[in-house]
């Protein structure tokens, strides 16, 4: 088996974070080494204990969990996402508690620690608003350098916005962050709308690994908010698990297409306030370009999921 890789997920659950959790889980390519959580879909404390309860229901309450961020650097994020997560985040599912406590470090310190001790090349994968990773930035610039990969979900190159019309919601939640983060130099690839929409998770899918065992019935029944959210939003007959694909990316480099392209986020105050600027004149060669997602074989990759899910109940 070749070395697994080390991951760290930063994250807002939130159900289709609650997927890609359980698929970084069922993935034996990577060693999810830590969770940090960040406020996004709801609040820092429900983000925080849905990370627990998640890990839990894969039997890996050993993985930890450290909180992070409970708010944006500058500007309040302006609304929550608790009308598509489900007040609580995870689709009106309760799940049993854990038994582990969240780490008593904040998240900037755990992660900071962990690159600093790994002697691997660590992948993290933020899926939530990036405030956390633009704190480590400031306050342990030395240990963000040993990022090996970003893999962030959000953005949108030509596919406008989801929350706004020209904003996806992780960058929209907190810009100025995403700013930091995206114009820092880490090799990062960014998982967008372009991609995400049309990766659609039909419910015979969701069947299949609601079939496999309590496991994947669960997720199944975390997801059901989200699949009515999406035939009424979206108007598709099927789930767009925006997290689970930036997973996939992590899980298998390559899966997506990418372009390296110059990146400028909207952190202004008016209409276009969290959109990515992506240029798309030219292919950057600038050290703070972004391998921006633009293909996606979007049943391969479903399928991917679809088949790792259904193996955490083997
Ligand atoms: O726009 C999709 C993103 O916003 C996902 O990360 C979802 O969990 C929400 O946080
Ligand atoms: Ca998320």
């Amino acid at each position: 088996m070749p070395d697994r890789i080390p991951l760290v997920i930063d994250t807002d659950p939130g159900i289709d974070d609650a997927l890609a959790i359980l698929l970084a889980l069922a993935s034996p390519e990577v060693d999810l080494r830590l969770v940090t959580t960040v406020h996004g879909n709801v609040e820092l404390e429900q983000t925080t204990d849905n990370a627990l309860r998640v890990l839990h229901l894969a039997g890996r309450s050993d993985v930890p969990v450290a909180a992070g961020a409970r708010a944006s650097l500058i500007h309040p994020q302006p609304e929550r996402a608790g009308h598509v997560h489900g007040a609580a985040g995870l689709g009106g599912v309760q799940l049993p508690p854990s038994p582990a406590s969240v780490d008593p470090r904040p998240a900037v310190v755990a992660l900071a620690d962990l690159l600093m001790s790994s002697p691997e090349p660590v992948t993290v994968a933020p899926i939530g608003p990036l405030t956390n990773i633009a704190l480590l930035l400031a306050v342990y610039p030395e240990a963000a350098e040993r990022i090996d990969r970003l893999v962030v979900m959000g953005g949108s190159a030509a596919r406008g916005g989801n929350v706004t019309a020209a904003a996806e919601f992780n960058i929209w939640s907190d810009p100025e962050a995403a700013a930091a983060v995206l114009g820092s130099a880490i090799p990062t690839v960014l998982v967008g709308l372009d991609v995400t929409l049309p990766t659609v998770l039909t419910e015979e899918g969701i069947a299949r690994f609601a079939a496999a065992g309590p496991i994947g019935a669960t997720a199944a029944a975390i997801l059901q908010q989200y699949v009515d959210h999406a035939r009424n939003a979206y108007g598709v007959p099927g789930v767009v698990v925006h997290d689970a694909l930036a997973l996939t990316e992590a899980i298998a480099p390559g899966t997506l297409g990418t372009v390296r392209r110059d990146v400028v986020v909207d952190t202004t105050l008016g209409a276009g306030r969290g959109q990515t600027l992506v240029d798309q004149r030219s292919v950057s060669t600038s050290p703070t370009a972004v391998d921006v997602a633009t293909t996606v074989d979007a049943g391969a990759a479903v399928e991917f999921l679809v088949s790792r899910l259904a193996s955490l109940d083997a």
